[in-house]
């Protein structure tokens, strides 16, 4: 069987962070590696999205050419797919000439078979910038949940898709000012004439994940309207019509086509024919987060429809989001943990372990490092690693080589049975896209292993008599090499090395799904096994002193002088849903009225202290040269009671710190530069990372220098102080 694989193509001006991957290019793999095993013909797609807005919107804010910016995040993002395993057969780009040529092409087969056609529209022109706003340049009020700043394609808070003209209130996003529409002359996709197919070919589409079937026809329900595929815009593929110079291709149009002209180009480089998947019988599959849902169940196989003679989507996979501590992820608040990063600190396949035990595939996902660690430690390295080392090592120091299978007993019956039936359940799971319960089962072999190892104890067997030990050790490695095989879509680099260790020479990936099973060839050599895993040391666990912290943003709800102290003001602060008194020694350096009203930062967790009489619950972070005092704040007024992060990370901060260990952490104001500082820190975006160049931050030193900010708004001095000037 033929099978295509889509995985949605992220957008080329940022990194893919770890939602993209566990929600799309992750179980895409893991579902191309298992079609290969099973001896299918795959071809897997995606790659860069360069045009649209995105792309411009990144570039202006940059100040760059649309070109740098794609070139510069397809090259990290295709490296991100192929260290993370990513198994593409061909990862593209949309701004490659051939890719735009099928664009065009496939343009003018909807143009003579009488789908597209041209017509004026209204659009939202900027007075003030002089030109027609794309609808990513519009921003205003959802008419649907009521979310200021929705786009004027998208609302990201409620997910409908929408145009500008439903907004309320719709301002340019550039410069704010509210837009006017104007006429301008367009071509139009006739999705209407595509609804009553669309709607009979959805019915039949009863396997589908329950969310994609009901966002679909909900959806659908709605009525379909027409939708303009060119856009006043300069970056993307040009209309193959005259009279649309200024205009390109909308971006999405373009992106689905990259499907097929993947495909093509594919087909081009390997001397394979393209037609054998797409006008022969092969079965599609689409990979994507939940908010390219529509895309990929009406507007993509309603182009396919009109087009005709292209396959049609067998199945939509879609996942819902990853979340980090309880926030969508976000490239623009960078909120989120990024790919290159994260492979910079991890094993693919630790990453991979993680990914396939908590897909996103039925409701979101909460991501954090706590629980990164632990899944990481306490099953892949604890159980399976575990496992494995021990069988391998047990088995090449006694034999060397695969030891024969003597006389089984009942334990040994049902190692052999759990083995089939893990086999059998697993490719039940896997062939209807259950990636997560095809790996639970796989877990769930993981630790009858353990169990089996444990008690036959083939150590102490081997003593007394080395014909059972030797079943034992026989079986093990047999359990082990299931292990491998079915584990190999999820851990690919764990499995080749597993298969190696058995004594293998060639690789995991030439064989069948079902050589799970075959038993080993008794006396083949064993090559020497080696450590699959390093645990991750808590000690070096990141930000491990800035957990020890717990700060937070407070209001000054009033200020008194302190009875018995000169220097001292007693200061009531309101925490959003508690209230506090700290006292602090800020009379030489802020007037009673400077204090009351504002906002300032609160070290939480500090152990209560009497300080003359009173007592103090916390205290007031200030910068402190010598010279001068500037309390810290945050740029702009947040919730009070909110906690501040460093790189993206609220501290665990739960412990009560001691004020002499307190004074052991460091924490310095700094002048932001374009690089040193906050450059390659792990989660303060590129956009926002701009924005704060060349202003004072606040760092607390931890294994590297991590930036203080609460979302997207930056912890600052309230006055300058020079930089070096320590917080206390
Ligand atoms: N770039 C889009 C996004 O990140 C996805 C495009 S999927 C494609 O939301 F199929 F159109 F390529
Ligand atoms: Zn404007």
């Amino acid at each position: 069987m033929r099978i295509f694989i889509g995985v949605a193509w992220p957008y080329a001006n940022g990194v893919v962070h770890l939602g993209h991957m566990m929600g799309a290019y992750l179980p895409a793999d893991i579902f191309a590696r298992y079609q290969r095993m099973r001896g299918n013909e795959v071809v897997m797609v995606s790659g860069s999205d360069e045009h649209g807005t995105p792309i411009t919107i990144t570039a202006e804010k940059e100040g760059v050419s649309p070109q740098e910016i794609v070139d510069r995040y397809h090259k990290i993002n295709a490296e991100v797919m192929e260290k993370m395993g990513i198994s593409f057969d061909l990862y593209y780009r949309t701004s490659a000439p051939q890719h735009e040529e099928v664009v065009k092409e496939f343009f003018r087969v909807l143009w003579d078979n009488g789908y597209l056609y041209e017509d004026t529209m209204t659009l939202p022109y900027c007075p003030k910038c002089e030109r027609y706003l794309p609808d990513r340049y519009v921003v205003g009020t959802c008419p649907h949940c009521g979310y200021e700043n929705a786009h004027g394609d998208q609302c990201d808070n409620c997910g409908r898709t929408l145009d500008p003209k439903e907004l309320l209130n719709p301002r340019c996003a550039i410069c704010d000012t509210p837009t006017e529409f104007r006429e301008s002359k367009h071509v139009f996709l006739a999705l209407t004439k595509i609804e009553k197919p669309l709607i009979e070919w959805i019915k039949s589409k009863e396997h589908w994940r329950d969310n994609v079937k009901r966002f679909t026809e909900n959806f659908l329900a709605q009525g379909l309207k027409d939708r303009a595929i060119t856009r006043d815009i300069e970056w993307g593929v040009e209309v193959p019509l005259p009279g649309y110079e200024g205009k390109r291709i909308y971006v999405w149009f373009d992106a689905v086509i990259g499907y097929l002209s993947a495909t093509k180009e594919w087909a081009r480089r390997n001397g394979k024919r393209w037609e054998a998947f797409w006008k022969e019988e092969a079965e599609h599959y689409y990979f994507l987060g939940k908010d390219n849902i529509p895309f990929h169940t009406i507007i993509w196989p309603g182009m396919l429809m009109a087009h005709d003679g292209l396959n049609l989507p067998d199945n939509v996979v879609a996942n819902e989001y990853l979340q980090f501590s309880g926030q969508k992820f976000s490239k623009s608040k960078r909120i989120g943990v990024w790919m290159p990063e994260l492979l910079d600190n991890f094993d693919p396949d630790m990453i991979r372990f993680y990914g396939a035990l908590n897909m996103p595939e039925n409701r979101d996902f909460n991501f954090t490092w706590d629980g990164f660690i632990n899944d990481i430690n306490e099953m892949l390295i604890d159980k399976f690693g575990n496992f494995a080392h021990r069988a391998l090592t047990f088995a090449y120091s006694h034999f060397g080589e695969i030891p024969p299978r003597g006389e089984v007993d009942e334990l040994d019956r049902e190692a052999i049975k759990r083995v089939m039936q893990t086999l059998k359940h697993m490719t039940e799971h896997l062939d209807k896209v259950e990636l997560k319960a095809a790996f639970k089962e796989w877990l769930a072999l993981v630790k009858f292993a353990n169990v089996y190892f444990d008690r036959k104890a083939p150590w102490a067997l081997c003593k007394e008599d080395k014909e059972k030990c030797a079943t034992a050790v026989n079986i093990s490695l047999q359990i082990l090499q299931a292990l491998a095989v079915l584990g190999a879509p999820f851990l690919p680099f764990t499995a080749e090395k597993i298969w190696k260790y058995l004594g293998n020479e060639d690789s995991v990936f030439e064989h069948s799904w079902y050589e799970a099973i075959k038993n080993l060839p008794v006396g083949r050599k064993m090559e020497k096994p080696q450590v699959l895993y390093k645990k991750i040391e808590r000690e070096e666990e990141r930000f491990e002193k800035w957990d020890l912290m717990d700060v937070r943003v407070a209001r000054v709800e009033r200020v008194e002088e302190h009875p018995d102290a000169e220097k001292l003001y007693i200061v009531h602060l309101d925490l959003g849903n508690e209230k506090r008194i700290v006292v602090a020694g800020l009379k030489a350096f802020y007037t009673r009225e400077e204090l009351e009203g504002r906002e300032v930062l609160v070290l939480y967790n500090l152990e209560p202290a009497m300080l003359r009489g009173v007592k103090s619950q916390g205290m007031l972070l200030a910068g402190d040269d010598g010279e001068h005092v500037a309390l810290l704040k945050p740029e702009q007024d947040v919730p009070p009671g909110t906690k501040v992060q460093a790189n993206g990370l609220e501290p665990l901060g739960t412990k009560t710190l001691k004020f002499k260990k307190f004074r052991k952490l460091h924490l310095e104001v700094v002048d932001i530069g374009d690089g040193k500082l906050v450059g390659k820190e792990t989660y303060v975006n590129d956009e926002i990372r701009k924005h704060w160049i060349g202003k004072q931050g606040v760092i607390f030193l931890d294994r590297k220098p991590l930036l203080l900010h609460v979302n997207d708004v930056l912890i600052v001095p309230d006055k300058r102080v020079a930089p070096g000037g320590t917080v206390r």
